[in-house]
C-alpha cells in the first residue's frame, strides 16, 4: 500500500508516456497522492488534461507560470513528496539531471529536490547504449538514484533492443523497494561506529568531545531499514538504541576497536564515531585528590588505535566497503582526500563542523562524498536523509541496485 505517500511523477517526452497514465491510475488505486510534471515534449504524447483527470491534481508544466509559482513554487514542488519518479526518463532529461542543467520545470525540480529519485528510462537502444547515456545513468545511480529498466523488446521505431520503459507493475514494485527500501541489503552485514569516546582520567573524570552520535545512529538505522544485519558500536550518547539494530555500548576507543573486531566479518563498515585521538596513558585507579597548595596534576597522553585505519587494512577480514568521516573546518575536500589515502578507506564523507555550521549536535548535515576519483556534494539535509542516501549508495556499491 502507498497510503499516505506522495509521489511526484515527472513525465518526459517519449512514446512510453502513455504508460505513465496507467502508472498514475495504479498509484492512485494504491492510495498514493500523485502530482505530475509534464515536459513540453511530453505534452506532444499525453495531455495535461488526461494527467490531471487521472491524478486529480492539476498538471504542472511551466517553470515560469505565475500561477504555478503563486500556488506552489518549484522548490516546494520538488520537496513536498516522498519520492520523485521520472517515467519515461528520456536521454535528454537523464543528461540534464546528471549535469545539473535546469532550463525547464522538470529539470529544475530534479536539481532542486532532496527526495529519493527513481528513474524509468525509455529510449532508442542505440541512445541507451551510448557511452554518454551510460555515464549519465551511472552518475545518477552513484548519487543514490534508483533505476528500473529499461527492458528489451520491440521499440517504437520498429527496432529491437534494450530501451523499452519498464511496465507500470515493475515501476510500482521499484517504488515499493525505494520507499520501503525493503530487502536491498538483505543478507548483508553492516558495522557502524557512532558517538564520542570517553577516556578516563580517574574513576570519575574523563576526556570527551561534543559528538552527539545522531549521524552514526541514523546511518545504522538506515542500513538496517534496507535489511542489513547491523551492529552499532556506540560510545556514550543520549540517544535511544535504534530499533532492529544490535547495539554494543562502549566507553573508550580501545573498547570500541575490540567491539568492532568482534563484529566482523561485515560487508560494509561506516566509522562515524568521533574517537578520541588520545587516551590517558595511565588512568588513576583512585580519584585524584586536589590539595590546597599542590600543583594541578599533569596528564600524560598516549595515542589511541585508529579504528577506521584498522578496519581498512587489506586483509581477509576487511569489509568490502569501508567508509569514514572527516570533520573539517577548512579545505574540506582536499583534507578528505588526504584522509582517504592515509586511512585506506573507500569513501570519506567530509562535513563542515566550523562554529555556526550547526552540524555538531544539530539535526542537519552538508556532506561531500569523496572517493578515489570523485567528489559528490550533497546539499544540507537532515541527518536521517544523509543516512538514507548513504545507505542507498552503499547498496549500489555492493551491487544491490
Ligand atoms: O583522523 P580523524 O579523526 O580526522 O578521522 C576521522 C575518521 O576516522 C572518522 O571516520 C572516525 O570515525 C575515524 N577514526 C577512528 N578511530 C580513530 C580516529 C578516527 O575510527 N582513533
Amino acid at each position: 500500500m502507498l497510503q499516505g505517500k506522495s509521489i511526484l511523477l515527472v513525465v518526459a517526452g517519449g512514446i512510453a508516456a502513455y504508460k505513465s497514465l496507467e502508472l498514475i491510475r495504479r498509484l492512485r488505486e494504491r492510495g498514493a497522492a500523485v502530482r505530475c510534471i509534464l515536459t513540453r515534449a511530453a505534452q506532444e504524447f499525453v495531455t495535461p488534461l488526461s494527467v490531471a483527470t487521472l491524478s486529480r491534481e492539476r498538471a504542472f508544466t511551466d517553470l515560469f507560470s505565475l500561477t504555478d509559482e503563486h500556488e506552489i513554487g518549484h522548490i516546494r514542488l520538488a520537496r513536498d513528496c516522498d519520492l520523485v519518479v521520472v517515467a519515461p526518463a528520456t536521454a535528454d532529461l537523464v543528461t540534464k539531471a546528471a549535469l545539473g542543467i535546469a532550463d525547464d520545470l522538470a529539470s529544475t525540480v530534479l536539481l532542486a529536490t532532496d527526495r529519493p529519485l527513481l528513474l524509468a528510462p525509455a529510449m532508442n537502444h542505440v541512445m541507451w547504449n551510448s557511452p554518454a547515456t551510460q555515464a549519465n545513468i551511472a552518475t545518477l545511480a552513484a548519487r543514490g538514484a534508483a533505476v528500473v529498466g529499461p527492458n528489451s523488446g520491440l521499440l517504437a521505431e520498429g527496432e529491437t533492443g534494450v530501451g523499452r520503459m519498464a511496465e507500470p507493475a515493475e515501476i510500482l514494485a521499484a517504488i515499493d523497494r525505494v520507499l520501503g527500501g525493503a530487502g536491498l541489503l538483505e543478507g548483508m552485514r553492516a558495522l557502524v561506529t557512532s558517538g564520542p569516546t570517553h577516556e578516563p582520567i580517574d574513576p570519575v573524570r574523563y576526556i570527551a568531545n561534543r559528538s552527539s552520535g545522531k549521524q552514526g545512529h541514523a546511518i545504522a538505522t538506515a542500513l538496517a531499514a534496507l535489511g542489513a544485519r547491523t551492529t552499532l558500536v556506540s560510545g556514550p550518547v543520549r540517544l535511544p538504541d535504534p530499533r532492529g539494530v544490535e547495539v554494543v555500548h562502549v566507553e573508550t576507543a580501545e573498547e570500541m576497536l575490540a567491539a568492532c573486531l568482534r563484529a566482523l566479518p561485515a560487508d560494509v563498515a561506516v566509522c562515524a564515531a568521533a574517537v578520541a585521538d588520545w587516551r590517558v596513558a595511565a588512568p588513576a585507579a583512585r580519584k585524584l585528590k586536589k590539595a590546597a597548595d599542590a600543583p594541578p596534576p599533569s596528564i600524560a597522553l598516549a595515542p589511541n588505535p585508529d579504528i577506521l585505519a584498522t578496519l581498512s587494512r587489506r586483509d581477509e577480514r576487511r569489509p568490502r566497503l569501508v567508509v569514514g568521516f572527516a570533520a573539517e573546518t577548512e579545505d574540506l575536500v582536499a583534507n578528505a582526500r588526504a584522509k582517504l589515502l592515509r586511512k585506506g578507506c573507500d569513501w570519506v564523507l567530509a562535513n563542515d563542523v566550523s562554529p555556526g555550521s550547526g552540524t555538531f549536535g544539530g539535526d542537519s548535515n552538508a556532506v561531500h562524498v569523496v572517493d578515489a576519483g570523485d567528489v559528490e556534494s550533497w546539499p544540507r539535509m537532515g541527518k536521517d536523509e544523509v543516512a538514507r542516501r548513504l545507505a542507498l549508495r552503499v547498496a549500489a556499491a555492493l551491487g544491490r541496485r
